[in-house]
Formats: structure tokens, sequence, C-alpha cells
């Protein structure tokens, strides 16, 4: 039995040095500890040995089975820590490369210029509404006091849809929507595209307004110049001023051209504002009353004022754009400087 023994410790130890894998580990469990094993086998031989023999020979039989397991768990452990070992180099990230830019996008200084005026009006009150981009003639036109065959109709190149129906010239058909609502006081914004048969440096087919319209009682000029020193002094800086100047505009009475003291000069004559000082930025003026009339609006009670910036001019003003196209292009070098 000794000699079994030692055959067995020096098998076992011989075979454990091969084992390298968890494959390997259980061809060698099955060999020496299953149930029909090579130590299972010692204890079966313990039938040959003679009665007074039996139990010291159990005894190492016992110890060697032991020792068998032990070296077993090892080996287990051993193999466990390698597959560990060999899985952790395979997936190691080395943190301390660069790491991969991702490009982000950048708002449109179209749309900078929106929301800037947004906030600046919003924080007197006034609420944003949107109207259609295809109306009807009465919308854009008759109602806002431009019947059919007036020649203030010439003022606006139009395209026409269909008979009646047109690409809204002017975000000012969105007046007569507020209006129609019938909720007064009124304070509202109307941003949106319009469009225009006109193409050059500083006109594009497409371009964006912004209307203004406040309705109430006791509403005056001074209120609308007071409105837009607020609105240029947050967009040009806090030592522009405005002027009003005499104009026409069929919806409006008295209609005003409101200028901006030159915020590039600051009003001393430079080339941006042809050397006067002032540099026009948008129209205005009091709602005509027939406008009031055609919303069903008692002229008598209430008053309103109007206005309509053209978000174009404004960007192209406030960023030194000579060419209308290049808001529209879309070439990332010109809009990667509107970054952050
Ligand atoms: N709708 C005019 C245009 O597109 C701009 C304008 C002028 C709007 C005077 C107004 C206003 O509300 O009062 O040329």
């Amino acid at each position: 039995m000794q000699q079994k023994i030692a055959a067995l410790r020096a098998a076992l130890e011989a075979d454990r040095a091969k084992v390298a894998d968890k494959a390997a580990l259980s061809a060698f469990w099955q060999k020496y500890l299953s149930k029909n094993g090579e130590v299972a086998g010692l204890m079966k031989g313990l039938r040959d040995v003679a009665k007074e023999e039996r139990p010291a020979a159990g005894k190492i039989i016992n110890e060697c089975k032991a020792w068998a397991e032990a070296q077993y768990q090892e080996l287990a452990a051993a193999v466990e820590q390698a597959e560990l070992a060999a899985r952790n180099a395979a997936e190691a990230v080395d943190i301390t490369l660069p790491g991969t830019p991702r490009p982000t996008g950048t708002l449109h200084p179209l749309t900078l210029i929106k929301n800037q005026i947004v906030d600046v009006f919003a924080g007197m009150g006034f609420e944003v509404f949107e109207g259609p981009e295809i109306e009807d003639d009465d919308h854009c036109f008759t109602r806002l006091n431009v019947p059919k065959n007036h020649p203030a109709r010439d003022m606006q190149d139009t395209f026409y849809v269909a008979e009646d129906i047109v690409l809204r010239t002017h975000t000012s058909p969105g007046q007569i929507r507020v209006m129609d609502r019938g909720q007064l006081p009124i304070k509202v914004l109307v941003p949106g595209r319009v469009f225009r048969s006109d193409s050059d440096a500083t006109h594009s087919p497409m371009f964006h307004q912004m209307e203004g319209l406040v309705v109430d009682k006791g509403i005056t000029l001074c209120d609308l110049q007071g409105m837009l020193d607020k609105f240029v002094q947050a967009l040009f800086g806090p030592e522009v001023k405005t002027r009003l100047r005499p104009s026409y505009f069929p919806f409006t009475e008295p209609s005003v051209e409101v200028d901006v003291s030159c915020f590039e000069c600051g009003g001393k004559g430079c080339p941006l504002c042809k050397g006067t000082g002032w540099i026009e930025i948008l129209g205005g003026g009091i709602v005509h009353q027939q406008v009031l009339k055609n919303c069903g609006i008692d002229p008598g009670v209430y008053s309103g004022l109007a206005f309509g910036i053209g978000i174009e001019r404004i960007a192209m003003l406030k960023y030194g754009i000579n060419n209308i196209g290049l808001l529209f292009e879309n070439d990332l070098r010109f809009l990667q400087q509107f970054q952050g």
C-alpha cells in the first residue's frame, strides 16, 4: 500500500505540473478524485489488505486523499488566478490615451439674434405667437388696411400661391390673428419666416421678421420708443439711443422709421452709418384705427403700437456681415465663428 500511495503521489505531482486551464483541471479531478478515480481505487484496494493492517492502511489512504484534495484546491485557485489575469490583460484600457473629440454644433446667428430679441421683450411681459407662412390676402393685406389695388401693395413683391393666397410678405398678419383672439390687452411678438421676390446682397427671397404688437388703453409713441430703447441697448450696448423719423406704413398712423445711434463710431460718422451717425433698424408706429376696427376693437377705448424687425438686418449690423447670402449658405467656416 505504501508503494501504491508513493506511486500515486508521484503521478499526481507530474500531472499537476501540466494543468494550465479549466479543461485540464477537470480532467485532473476526474483522474484522481472522482468516484472512479485513483484515490477511490486505493480505498477499494483495502479489501485485499490483511484485516489487522487495515486501520493503518485506511489512515494513510485518508491522508493521501486529503493531500490530493488539497493539491486540487491549490491548483484550482491557481488556474482561476491565471484566467483572471489573462482576461484583465486582454481587456485593459489605457486611460492615459487622449479622447476622441466630438464636433459640437452651435446656434445659427439668426437664432442667436432671435433668442436675444425674444429675451428682451419677454422681460417686458411679451408672449410669443406664431402665425402661418402661407397666408390669405385678407390677413396679409386687406385687414392691415392695404385694400386690393391700393398702391401700397407695390411695397412688397409678393409670391402668390393661388388667387388670394400668398407666402406672407411680412409677419404683420400675425397682428390680425392675435387681435382676432378677442383677448385684451395684447403684448405679443410674432417671429417667423417671410417671403418676397427680391434678391441682392442685402435682400433674400426668404428672410425673417419679428413683429411686435401692444394693444391697451392709453398706448402712445412714447411707449414704442421706450420699449425700443431697451431693445437696442440690449443688442448693441447700453449707450446707444433711438431716433424716430416720420414714415409711411398703411397699418400704422403715425408711422415711424426707427434709427439707432451708430454703435460703431458712437455717432461721429463712419462708413457703417455712411457718415450720418445713425443707422435705420426697423419700422413701426401707432396701430391704424382702421386696423383695430377691422378686428372688432374700439379705437375710442384702445390704442396700439406695432413694429417690425428684420432679423437678418440686425444680425448683419451686429456681426458686420456684408452679404445676406452668407446667412443661408451654411458654410461651416462662417457658422463656426458664432460658437460659444
Ligand atoms: N410689415 C412691415 C414690413 O415688412 C414692417 C412693419 C412696419 C411692421 C411698421 C409693423 C409696423 O408692425 O408698425 O415692411
